[in-house]
């Protein structure tokens, strides 16, 4: 069994053999799983190439360790615990045995098709049973996943479909989310209209039975294709480092990239920090309230739990629907143990009224978890006091896309907690901060630089198909060591507090845009010039979008304007990247090599206009004025 740490005193031992032995230590934990070929070696690394290598010459597949591997103990257990999105509706449950089934069907369906190990599938879909099945149908048969969140635009699927050169797109009919029904099928036939050549095959999921389109020879649906093949299928043998998924992230340049995870280490990993995040026991129904289209539903919905042999509750809908006490009526329903969201949902239910929670019994709660962007103080005491009873302790769990699984945390009742804290690093993640030369501060009490010396097992491997850009982003501004893109201080006892993003990267809601990327989808429209994109303090978001926009005489109707650049970005990317505020200029301040001088246009949006530093040596200083007196369109 993978390491549980139950006391202060185990995690010191763990962190330091982790530290000192850590092929030792990660040895330990891997030979806690099914490997149908021992590794020669657990670690080959340097993070110049970079170059990441966990247990190479090991064989394995992470189905087998998800599910086979369960079923002689827990075959009757329930695995996967599915809430729909309709209040009314029965929930419905695969036990372990069940999901096995599934899996098996679903594999051997997608193996019916051509698809084979290698081949990468994309999954476009809410959150409903098949889409967990799905992705771990591929994971049986070696085939690479890609979950595109189905909030994202048929451009952003597209995009992402052409980059992955993915043979099949899995989707749904429709997709319920609070009272709005959403056409996802039609969403992919617009992708596929606007061109995914490698396209060979959809399978659609009938979700709420609607009516569609389906292309002959091209779209097959789900239940005809997967319900009547065998349950048995075998599992792929899988070389620890193949391929397990990718998943696209806005980085501050370009187009989103594919963050490519491989399946020993993501294995290990994943298992190891869901165990001591959330400490989880046999007993327990664990609930992360995340989508699986973002790596908190990989890792800690499907992966992390399942590995462990837990009991994950996919949930449909939202946090709001048919009201505000929603969550906290599911958690009393299942009497959910562990509950895990975002500090964004916690605001936002906060604001509907603050003591909604105490209408609904949340005794069952033992701990409670936050994830995605940092958490303010209120929102915390909040969700200690009226969710928490001040008896849960509260995991502020710190990590990213591109590290696989959870970096930064409390355990709960065993190292302390301190509100927006996330408190002290997992074994086996050397964090370290640095300032901007790159000089590391090694004393406590100090801001810098987040970044990671030593590798772990579920490290990012490359960026699909740009392996130049995952050493450039990542490995080359700092030598040696990971850069996270995150600022953080350091507390007197050696507590992390996330500060945010260093670099162009806003977090909405807990998502991650690029500045970049909404940019390049604000000039689509015919009447832009050029426009620049900040994050700006909100209330609820977290961050929003602020849009620096300069446009031709032709913009008549500043009103008519804001709608049409609203619905070019949500056609570009999603309705996630709308802009909050727009603001039109006449130019943008830049520096006298032409870079837009975004710390100052920061500042602006979030009115702090008193303290602009130097502007003298702008190219175009008098544009700083224009604009702080600008308004909003
Ligand atoms: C931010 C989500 C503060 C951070 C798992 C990071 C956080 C980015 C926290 C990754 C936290 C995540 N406190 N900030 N507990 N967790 N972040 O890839 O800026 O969607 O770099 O992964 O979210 O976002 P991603």
């Amino acid at each position: 069994m993978t390491l549980q740490i139950k006391t202060l005193e185990g995690y010191h031992k763990a962190y330091d053999q982790s530290v000192n032995d850590p092929e030792g230590f990660w040895a330990e934990q891997a030979a806690t799983f099914t490997w149908s070929q021992k590794w020669d070696k657990v670690l080959d690394w340097d993070f110049k190439g970079p170059n990441i290598k966990w247990f190479t010459g090991g064989k394995l597949n992470i189905t087998e360790n998800c599910l086979d591997r369960h079923l002689a103990s827990r075959g009757d257990k329930i695995a996967i615990l599915f809430e729909p999105n309709d209040v009314n509706g029965a929930a419905k449950s695969y036990t372990y045995k069940q999901l096995h089934a599934e899996v098996c069907k679903c594999a051997n369906a997608l193996k019916a098709r051509g698809i084979t190990k290698g081949d990468r599938v994309v999954f476009y879909m809410p959150m409903v049973p098949e889409l967990a099945i799905g992705v771990l149908a591929c994971a049986r048969i070696g085939a690479v996943h890609s979950v595109v969140f189905a909030g994202f635009s048929a451009q952003a699927l597209a995009d992402r479909v052409n980059d992955a050169q993915a043979k099949m797109i899995i989707c749904s009919d429709y997709n319920k989310r609070g009272a709005k029904t959403i056409p996802v099928k039609k969403v992919v036939d617009d992708a596929m209209a606007i061109g995914c050549d490698s396209i060979e095959a959809t399978l659609v999921h009938r979700n709420t039975g609607e009516p569609i389109d389906l292309e002959a020879g091209r779209d097959h649906w789900w239940h005809y294709e997967v319900d009547h093949r065998s349950t048995s299928c075998p599992a792929e043998q899988m070389d620890s480092e193949d391929m397990l998924f990718i998943l696209y992230t806005s980085g501050s340049t370009g187009k989103p990239k594919g963050v490519v995870h491989t399946c020993g280490g993501y294995m290990v990993y994943t298992c190891f920090t869901f165990k001591n995040a959330f400490q989880y026991q046999e007993e327990d129904i664990y609930w992360c309230t995340a989508d699986i289209g973002w790596i908190t539903g990989h890792s800690y919905i499907v992966y992390g739990p399942l590995l462990a042999g837990a009991t994950t509750m996919m949930f449909e809908g939202v946090p709001t629907y048919p009201d505000a006490g929603r969550f906290w009526q599911v958690c009393e329903k299942h009497k959910v143990n562990q509950f895990y969201t975002a500090p964004t949902a916690i605001r936002a239910l906060m604001a509907k009224g603050e003591d909604i929670p105490s209408q609904y019994d949340l005794s069952s709660i033992k701990v409670l978890g936050t994830v995605g962007e940092p958490i303010n103080e209120e929102a915390w005491n909040w969700y200690n006091k009226k969710v928490g009873k001040e008896k849960a302790p509260i995991i502020d769990t710190w990590w990213q896309t591109e590290t696989g699984g959870i970096m930064i945390t409390t355990l709960p009742g065993i190292t302390d907690q301190k509100p927006t804290y996330a408190c002290y690093p997992m074994p086996g993640i050397q964090a370290c901060l640095l300032d901007k030369d790159g000089v590391e501060l090694t004393d406590n009490d100090v801001e810098g630089l987040l970044c990671i010396k030593f590798p772990w097992p579920s490290m990012i491997r490359t960026t699909y198909g740009d392996h130049a850009r995952c050493k450039q982003v990542y490995f080359s501004t700092f030598e040696d060591k990971y850069f996270t893109g995150d600022g953080a201080r350091r507390d007197a006892d050696g507590r992390y507090r996330i500060i945010g993003r260093v670099d162009d990267v806003i977090n909405v809601s807990g998502h991650r845009l690029g500045t970049a990327e909404v940019e390049n989808a604000i000039n689509q429209h015919p009447e832009v010039i050029e426009s620049a994109v900040v994050g700006s303090p909100h209330d609820i978001k977290g961050q929003g979008i602020y849009a620096y926009v300069i446009t031709s005489d032709k913009v008549g109707d500043h009103d008519e304007f804001r709608k049409e650049l609203i619905a070019v970005v949500a056609k570009e990317i999603g309705p996630i990247a709308k802009p909050d505020k727009i603001q039109l200029v006449s130019g943008l301040p830049k520096t006298r090599s032409g870079k837009i001088m975004r710390r100052i246009l920061r500042k602006i949006a979030a009115n702090e206009l008193s303290n602009l530093g130097d502007v003298s040596t702008l190219l175009n200083p008098e544009i700083v004025e224009e604009v702080k007196k600008g308004r909003l369109v």
